[in-house]
């Protein structure tokens, strides 16, 4: 998809939160945003793995699926989007949706909607938590997956994961399954949420 995105108001402030900058933009990734998208995965990773997780198991991972050749090679994917977030430069969050049926046999066990899209990364530099970055994202996410035809939207977060987890509740997700999730050495326990988008 080529649109240039969209610019967005600050989603609801109140209880603690700062509103996000009236310029936040939300648009396709481009191949000009590789290094800083790999920057702010190697950032973001760790902040979704639970306390278990070593810092070896994290760097394999990045090396392995968050480098900027894997980011070159997912904007080169058609069914990939990459979407940032952006008020100016650096980047302040960013998504990936992979259309299709899953690869993984618990994940198309567990959702009901066809066609689905994953919502596989869904990340905010961690001084914009709270302030309405995740929310812009999201919303982009889901109109252009609804744009795109799907039914619904799936995802996998890990069952530690209480901040994420409330954020994609109040998203509208709901937990249908469960799956597991490979993190270096590890297999990490997931929920599969997934939303209906008609
Ligand atoms: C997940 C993420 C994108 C959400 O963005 P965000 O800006 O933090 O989201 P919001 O602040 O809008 O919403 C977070 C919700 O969690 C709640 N929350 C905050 N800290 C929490 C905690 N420790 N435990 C439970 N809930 C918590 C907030 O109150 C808010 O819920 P509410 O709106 O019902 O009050 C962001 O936190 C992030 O990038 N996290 C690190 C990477 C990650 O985990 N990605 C998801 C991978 S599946």
């Amino acid at each position: 998809m080529s649109d240039p995105g969209t610019s967005t108001s600050p989603r609801r402030t109140g209880a603690g939160r700062e509103a996000a900058a009236p310029t936040l933009a939300v648009r396709p990734a481009t191949t000009d945003d590789v290094p800083a998208l790999a920057e702010l995965a190697a950032l973001t990773f760790p902040l979704a793995c639970p306390p278990g997780s070593t810092e070896q198991d994290q760097r394999e991972f990045v090396a392995a699926h968050l480098s900027r050749d894997r980011f070159a090679q997912y904007l080169a994917d058609p069914a990939r989007e990459v979407l940032v977030a952006a008020d100016g430069v650096p980047l302040l969050g960013y998504t990936m949706t992979v259309a299709g049926e899953p690869s993984d046999a618990d994940v198309r066990a567990a959702i009901r909607l066809r066609p689905t899209v994953e919502l596989s990364k869904c990340y905010v530099h961690p001084e914009q938590h709270g302030r309405g970055v995740a929310g812009a994202l999201m919303a982009a996410v889901l109109a252009r997956a609804a744009a795109s035809g799907a039914a619904g939207v799936w995802l996998g977060v890990n069952q530690l994961n209480a901040r994420a987890q409330a954020f994609y509740r109040r998203s509208g997700f709901e937990v249908v399954g469960t799956k597991h999730f490979q993190v270096g050495g590890r297999l990490e326990d997931d929920f599969v949420l997934e939303r209906a988008l008609r």
